[in-house]
């Protein structure tokens, strides 16, 4: 174990192994004890008040933001010696108002400036202070305050200002007493860094502590106590996982009368999904309201840069539907609002995961995350109610098997905790639309590229649409190359493991099913979000599905989207349908089910010639891209 220097020579004590954070009344409190406890730091909440006795028992100690002014009759204060020259006791580290306070009670001013910072705040730090140790100069952070700490307290240096010049950060070095002004507990980028650097490089401590289940679901309940407190709580149930053990933390965690949670047929449900859904939570103990908007979603639109986009059925670009549909959820949200009469600063609950933050390319879970696809959790809306402190999202941290491990904990039931996902937008981004066909590059170029892939067996085509991918942590919208031919999974595998790499503009592969097929296919059959289009996918994802579960492959394989496009491969007035299988614990990048391997080729075929005897369906397609480089959803 490391041990710091305090004499040349000498060697002292490791400070003790756990961090107190004294809880000034703040949102953030606890989102202190978690990150502390994800940086792999053990900590602890204590009362505001704690007399220095105890806290010489921790390593590291964190005074929390909370609402308060200094100046308030009833503003917190801590034990007056924690903060006093020449004391034993561990490092102090003081968030908004903490920092505050320190610089107020060793006789620094502190003002209510005409400007309040409230939201995300450019910053620019002095590098030589370890707090922002190997960090870069300007960051990004969230800050909220409405008071600024204006003179220093003697002994005090800046070590950050904000770019409205603003104090962001101080610091007394000699007495090892730290203040930040925003909050690196919350949103902002670097934060994670920056309370590794004083907890570690200042305080010492070491990074060994394992965040257990129990935990993570008890710290979760303090949050959303602490988060909510008298207020009531919205929260829309999809019947997924997130969702639902959303549901069955908020149930463990609030009164009743104050919890409201609703299901919403958006319209772009999955058959008979939405009663099902509230029939099989109320038998798991959640009861929650069915609300039907789907006339809401059909017809919804948004502005998109000031500008009204059109109704979501006339809609071909697929950020353009996931907006609209993000954006007619928070309208949804406002309608349950006032129909269930919520007051006017009720909290929004989420089950947002960490890879919905990072692939919607939210500052919320990386400074440089680029946007994959935007994600109905985290539009610009949500975006507003978050900083306001309006949304308390307990997983957000959590990647999906964590999420289902701690549905099991909660006790939900396995049809619950394995269920496969199924986004938010549902089957609206399981509708590939266009009107037209469309390349990203010199189709005959790509066509020549392909055909250097062909072999006797095996066929290359270019399909005329676009889906999404990730490559390099960025988004692409490129064409699908198909394969048709002899079904050697192996080698078409391979091939699709190839064509993306060395055909620039292609960021996925299918397998067509059916007579071999080359060249440009251009062929389709002009496709909106309307209802048909609607019905008929929901029609084949019923059918496609009713067979994996009659093999039990709902719960092998880790999700299937089943997705309409409009390739019509010369017959007038269909669509193709494509299967994509995925195999992933985590969903930030996964693998296809290889057939033969995976599960049995014979249930493949049974799902082909069913869907292929449906009326309207031209061809259909097995999707053999992994991700990256294509998304799981093809939208
Ligand atoms: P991608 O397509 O990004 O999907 O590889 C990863 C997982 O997330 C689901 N997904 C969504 N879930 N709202 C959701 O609730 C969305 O907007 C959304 N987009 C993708 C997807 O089904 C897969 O499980």
């Amino acid at each position: 174990m490391a041990t710091r220097e305090s004499e040349p020579g000498r060697e002292i004590e490791p400070p003790p192994q756990r961090v107190a954070v004294l809880d000034a009344g703040a949102q953030y409190g606890m989102d202190i004890v978690q990150l502390s406890k994800r940086l792999g730091f053990y900590a602890e909440r204590l009362p505001f008040e704690t007399p220095l006795e105890k806290l010489r028992g921790y390593g590291a100690v964190i005074l929390s933001g909370g609402p308060e002014s200094v100046y308030d009759i009833n503003a917190p204060m801590c034990d007056p010696r924690l903060l006093q020259a020449g004391q034993d006791r561990p490092p102090v580290l003081g968030i908004c108002y903490g920092a505050q306070l320190i610089n107020y009670a060793l006789g620094g001013t502190v003002e209510s400036l005409n400007d309040r910072e409230d939201g995300f705040t450019d910053i620019l730090t002095k590098p030589d202070s370890s707090v922002f140790s190997d960090l870069p100069e300007n960051q990004l952070v969230m800050m909220s305050h409405g008071d600024s700490i204006t003179e220093l307290a003697p002994g005090f240096q800046v070590t950050a200002y904000s770019s409205s010049n603003i104090v962001a950060a101080i610091e007394n070095e000699a007495e090892r007493l730290y203040g930040l002004q925003f909050h690196p507990e919350v949103s902002t980028p670097k934060g994670p860094e920056i309370m590794r650097n004083f907890i570690h490089i200042i305080a010492g401590l070491e990074a060994d502590y394992e965040y257990s289940y129990e935990e993570i679901i008890g710290d979760a309940i303090a949050e959303v106590q602490e988060k909510v407190s008298s207020r009531d709580v919205l929260a829309f149930i999809s019947g997924g996982v997130d969702s639902t053990c959303l549901a069955a933390l908020l149930e463990r965690s609030l009164y009743s009368e104050q919890l409201h949670l609703v299901h919403i047929d958006n319209g772009f449900m999955r058959e008979g999904e939405s009663q099902a859904v509230v029939n099989y939570l109320a038998a798991a103990g959640v009861h929650v309201k069915l609300f039907d908007a789907s006339e809401m979603f059909l017809q919804g639109s948004t502005i998109i840069d000031g500008i009204q986009t059109p109704s979501i059925s006339e809609v071909i670009d697929p950020e353009i539907k996931r907006k609209i549909i993000g954006d007619v959820f928070i309208d949804v949200q406002d309608r349950a609002a006032a129909q269930l009469n919520l007051g006017p600063d009720f909290m929004l609950a989420m089950g947002t995961l960490h890879t919905d933050l990072i692939e919607s390319g939210s500052k919320h879970a990386s400074n440089r995350a680029g946007v994959i696809k935007s994600h109905h959790n985290d539009t610009e809306a949500v975006r507003r109610l978050r900083e306001q402190g309006r949304v308390v999202e307990p997983w957000r941290y959590l990647q999906k098997d964590q999420v289902r491990e701690v549905g099991r904990r909660l006790g939900l039931p396995p049809e619950i905790t394995e269920r496969q996902p199924f986004p938010g937008p549902g089957l609206a981004i399981r509708v590939i639309c266009a009107e037209k066909p469309v390349c990203a590059g010199d189709p005959e170029k790509i066509v020549a590229q392909l055909a250097e892939f062909d072999n006797d067996e095996i066929k290359t085509a270019l399909l005329g649409i676009q889906t999404v991918g990730v490559q390099g942590d960025h988004r692409t919208y490129g064409n699908l190359a198909a394969l048709s031919g002899e079904a050697n999974w192996p080698e078409l595998l391979q091939l699709a493991r190839l064509i993306p790499r060395a055909v620039r503009g292609i960021n996925r592969v299918v397998y067509i099913f059916g007579e071999p097929v080359e060249g440009y296919i251009d062929s389709i059959t002009s496709t909106r979000l309307d209802n048909d289009a609607i019905e008929e996918i929901r029609y084949v994802d019923a059918r496609v599905n009713s067979i994996l579960k009659s093999h039990g492959l709902d719960r092998s394989i880790s999700q299937v989207p089943v997705v309409s496009f409009p390739i019509n491969f010369g017959k007038e007035g269909h669509r193709s349908i494509g299967i994509r299988t995925i195999m992933t614990d985590t969903f930030k990048t996964g693998d296809i089910a290889l057939p033969g391997v995976d599960f049995p080729e014979e249930v493949l075929l049974e799902i082909v010639d069913r869907v292929k005897r449906i009326p309207g369906i031209a061809r259909v397609a097995y999707d053999l891209t992994s991700k990256p480089p294509g998304t799981t959803e093809w939208e």
